[in-house]
């Protein structure tokens, strides 16, 4: 079946950003001059996406506006609203946040036993040839249109403790262990999830019987090592292009540089400040 059809989970507290974040949801803080979830929105749009559900919560009143097409604007904001011309945008809220497991549990109905594309709304991607989301689901169909695709990425083994790992077996990209912020030590694999995934409609019926990790949370992570205990395939594939995690306030920053640098009038104006910044 083809992937029509994309789950945009964008409900979390932003707490590491604060205070940005103390009225305005985290995924409508700009990158230069685009709110973030608006690029992963455009990439989901450009994979050939056609329904989107943005699953929201707290304060998310300014991202659901921001989906609204207008007749006015600049040459941008209008190439946005042909883009949202595409595509069919839908929220749900999640009223009582439970962890990622649980949003994207919220869009059971959503999927209606189709398999979903799942863009994580706090990161997207820079310098893909083609979009990262269209890069799974090529895989996803080059792979029989039956298993689940992981996006993944190499990762140091001190940035995989905050990650999923993926364990693959030897010499394939079949996944055979996934296992949420492993400690240092059980660190055995350099894949770490990156915020993208096609999953199987099966996924749904696994998280409905998730419990809580360790931290408290419904683990998408979890739904998926329940895929793989009844023997259905999950292939990981590393994403070309650059990763870009909005997570805290360097990330964030230097998500903003990288983004405005692809300018390069804007590169010169930067470069110039850094420079003088470095002589003094
Ligand atoms: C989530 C997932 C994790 C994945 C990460 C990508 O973690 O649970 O498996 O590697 O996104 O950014 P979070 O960043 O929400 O803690």
């Amino acid at each position: 079946m083809k992937v029509r059809k994309a789950i945009i989970p964008a409900a979390g507290k932003g707490t590491r950003l604060l205070p940005a974040t103390k009225t305005q949801p985290k995924e409508m803080l700009p990158i230069y001059d685009t709110p973030v979830i608006q690029l992963v929105v455009e990439e989901a749009i450009k994979s050939g996406i056609t329904e989107i559900l943005i699953i929201t919560g707290e304060n998310k009143h300014s991202l659901e506006k921001h989906f609204d097409i207008t007749n006015t604007g600049n040459g941008k904001l209008k190439e946005f609203n042909k883009l949202l011309e595409k595509v069919d945008i839908t929220f749900k809220r999640q009223s009582n946040p439970r962890g990622l497991g649980d949003a994207i549990l919220r869009a059971k109905n959503f999927a209606h036993g189709e398999p979903c594309a799942i863009l994580l709304g706090d990161d997207f991607y820079l310098n893909c040839e083609t979009p990262a989301t269209k890069q799974l689901i090529d895989a996803y169909e080059k792979l029989g249109s039956s298993a689940t695709i992981v996006g993944v990425e190499n990762l140091s083994k001190e940035k995989m403790t905050k990650k999923g790992m993926i364990v693959v077996k030897k010499g394939s990209t079949e996944v055979e262990r996934i296992i949420e912020k492993p400690d240092i030590d059980s660190v055995v694999s350099e894949l770490a999830i990156s915020g993208r995934y096609i999953v199987v409609p099966e996924l749904f019926l696994k998280l409905e019987k998730v419990t809580e990790s360790v931290r408290g949370e419904i683990e998408l992570t979890d739904g998926l090592a329940e895929l793989l205990k009844d023997k259905l395939t999950i292939h990981a594939h590393s994403i070309e292009g650059t990763r870009i995690d909005v997570g805290n306030p360097t990330e964030y920053l230097i998500a903003n540089l990288k983004y405005a640098m692809l300018d390069e009038s804007v590169k010169k104006e930067v470069i110039k400040v850094i420079k003088s910044e470095l002589d003094n």
